[in-house]
């Protein structure tokens, strides 16, 4: 949901995007549609391919990936969306929920040499599909990391998204738009983003 919805607004932004699946073959009407900027493969081929990584799976998969992924995505940026939830995740969310730098944190620990960027986890993929690159005030996309460049770089695919990057802080600020939060699944434009964590507002949306 996540995945193909965002290769659809990169791909339109002019980025070579590869999709990775477990069955990668599934995804061949995707790619198809998407034109020859996009291809697929498994995820370690994903991996490997890509300058940044968006890791865009339901939580506790996350480590099952790890062992393979993780080697290959030393000094690399990755985008985590997830979110815990304890219906669908189990055990995995309740110990992520519990982690001090909150959900991304506890994924981050099993990439240690990444570049880890909270990204695209407030907004339902609908949403997504529906309001980028919107006439007025642009939706806002809440970031965390503890990488400075690895932020502005997140911000600028944000943009190509079409979207407005709100850079909140540290990874554990993440946990401040987890659900649950305010900013979770509200629809906030950036600029409604920035007000609600206290920055100054008036900046440019691009
Ligand atoms: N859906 C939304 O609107 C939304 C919004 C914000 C954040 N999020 C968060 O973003 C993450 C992805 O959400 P989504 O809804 O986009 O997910 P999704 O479409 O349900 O799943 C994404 C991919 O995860 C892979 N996957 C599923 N179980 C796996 C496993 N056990 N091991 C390895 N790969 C597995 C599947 O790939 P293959 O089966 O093809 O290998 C699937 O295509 C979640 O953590 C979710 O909470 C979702």
């Amino acid at each position: 949901m996540i995945g193909s919805t965002l290769a659809k607004l990169w791909v339109d932004a002019g980025h070579e995007v590869r999709l990775a699946s477990r069955h990668p073959e599934t995804l061949k009407p995707l790619i198809e549609r998407l034109g020859r900027p996009a291809s697929a493969g498994a995820p370690v081929d994903a991996a490997t391919f890509g300058e940044v990584i968006m890791l865009t799976v339901p939580l506790k998969a996350i480590p099952d990936l790890a062992p393979d992924l993780a080697p290959l995505l030393a000094g690399k940026i990755v985008l985590d969306t997830a979110n815990a939830y304890e219906q669908r995740d189990g055990a995995a969310a309740r110990e992520a929920s519990a982690h001090p730098q909150g959900s991304a944190g506890w994924a981050a620990a099993r990439f240690p040499r990444s570049r880890w960027v909270k990204a695209f986890n407030t907004v339902y993929f609908k949403t997504l599909e529906n309001e980028a690159h919107r006439k007025e005030e642009r939706l806002g996309i809440p970031l965390a990391s503890d990488d400075p460049d690895a932020l502005e770089t997140a911000a600028g695919l944000v943009r190509d998204a079409g979207f407005d990057p709100v850079i909140v802080g540290s990874l554990a600020r993440g946990k401040e738009f987890e659900p649950d939060t305010s900013p979770y699944n509200t629809g906030m434009s950036g600029q409604q983003l920035r007000t609600f964590f206290g920055q100054s507002v008036g900046r440019s949306a691009r």
